[in-house]
């Protein structure tokens, strides 16, 4: 299939730009390199020996878009592109909302303008904020507790209207859990700008001598350890998951939640212990205050993904720390 991935020279969707050229797909990416790197597409090049076709253009540019979806004859969207900082998109609502909400509506007017109704869309766990009940499924309530986790919410809701208006529409909306992880090749991982948000790449920064320690966000949370638990899903189970759920939609129209987590959760000390042996080093840390707007604990149930997608998450933890240290180690030389 050709397939386009909006947001595809970032994190996630570089990897899923992997994997899907490796199952034999035509992958093209369209990026506004706002959070990455032009030089990321010689990196998936390099991994899987196909060539990946890349435009730099704003999700927002519809008729930009539309002409790339014509050109290269695209039959499917994975749809990535976004600003993910949480924080950040409390400072910042409008222009969270405009990139976020606003570049979703334009992708499905340029998909419609080029007749194109496979779509694939990023979506958080967040979306269903404080957990009546654990493990969170697709039924849970969803109350999301940020600008971030309503723009996710609000992009579903445009799809499910959007499917319920036109029946040829075939959609998935991922819920992804917490992605952690990288390629085995450590040719691409997680290089957020600035300091991270996230444990995984703040424990990176301190692996690799950029950071002197890392802040734990509270140890007195009702955990057996005390600090926070969370689902954290190796990123390469996430690229398998939009595979699976491309091929699921084949014949499977209408607008579909899936969440995509492992299942199982971790605190921040088992991942940190994980990480100080995937690395053959001590992490050092102090706790400090909790997070503003941290829970305790959450998790996915995968279920439904499992049954329908056949899909789970195949990767443990050390599987996750002993990648990340390759990305870090080697990101350090570039
Ligand atoms: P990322 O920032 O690494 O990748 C997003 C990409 O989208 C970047 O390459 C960025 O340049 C691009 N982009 C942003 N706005 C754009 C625009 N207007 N036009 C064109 N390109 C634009 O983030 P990621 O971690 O790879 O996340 C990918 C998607 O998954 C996002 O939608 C994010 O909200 C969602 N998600 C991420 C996580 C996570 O923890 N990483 C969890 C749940 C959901
Ligand atoms: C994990 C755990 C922290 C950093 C976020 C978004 C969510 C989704 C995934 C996009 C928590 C603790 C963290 C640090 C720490 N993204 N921590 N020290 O908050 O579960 O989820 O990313 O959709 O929407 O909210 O992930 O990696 O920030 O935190 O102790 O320096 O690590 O308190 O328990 P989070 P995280």
């Amino acid at each position: 299939m050709n397939i386009l991935l909006t947001g595809g020279m970032g994190y996630i969707g570089s990897h899923t730009a992997v994997l899907l050229a490796n199952a034999g797909h035509q992958v093209y990416i369209y990026d506004n390199l706002c959070n990455s790197h032009a030089s990321t597409l010689e990196r998936i090049q390099k991994i899987t020996t196909r060539t990946i076709g890349f435009t730099e253009g704003d999700i927002r540019n519809t008729e930009k878009l539309t002409q790339v979806l014509r050109e290269q004859k695209i039959e499917a969207v994975i749809h990535l592109a976004g600003l993910k900082a949480v924080g950040e998109s409390s400072q910042k609502p409008i222009e969270y909302y405009a990139n976020n909400v606003q570049g979703s509506i334009s992708l499905i007017q340029a998909m419609q303008l080029a007749g194109i109704n496979t779509l694939v869309f990023s979506s958080s766990a967040t979306v269903y904020g404080d957990p009546t009940y654990l493990p969170y499924d697709e039924d849970h309530p969803t109350k999301p507790t940020n600008p971030y986790g309503r723009n996710k919410l609000q992009i579903e809701d445009i799809l499910r209207d959007l499917s319920a208006s036109d029946q040829e529409w075939k959609i998935g909306c991922l819920r992804y859990f917490n992605p952690v992880g990288a390629h085995e090749s450590g040719l691409i991982g997680e290089d957020p700008n600035g300091i991270p948000n996230n444990l995984m790449p703040m424990i990176g920064r301190v692996a690799n001598g950029a950071l002197p320690s890392l802040n734990i966000f509270g140890d007195d949370y009702d955990t057996p350890d005390g600090t926070g638990k969370r689902d954290y899903i190796h990123v390469m189970d996430l690229a398998e998951g939009h595979l699976a759920a491309l091929n699921w939609l084949k014949t499977n129209p209408g607008c579909h939640i899936f969440n995509l987590g492992s299942g199982d959760s971790y605190s921040v000390l088992d991942l940190l212990h994980h990480f100080e042996e995937a690395s053959s080093q001590k992490i050092p840390y102090q706790v400090v205050g909790r997070r503003p707007g941290d829970l305790p604990e959450y998790y996915a149930k995968a279920d439904k993904a499992n049954r329908l997608l056949g899909w789970s998450a195949k990767k443990n933890l050390s599987d996750i720390c002993s990648s990340s240290w390759l990305w870090i180690k080697n990101s350090r030389k570039h």
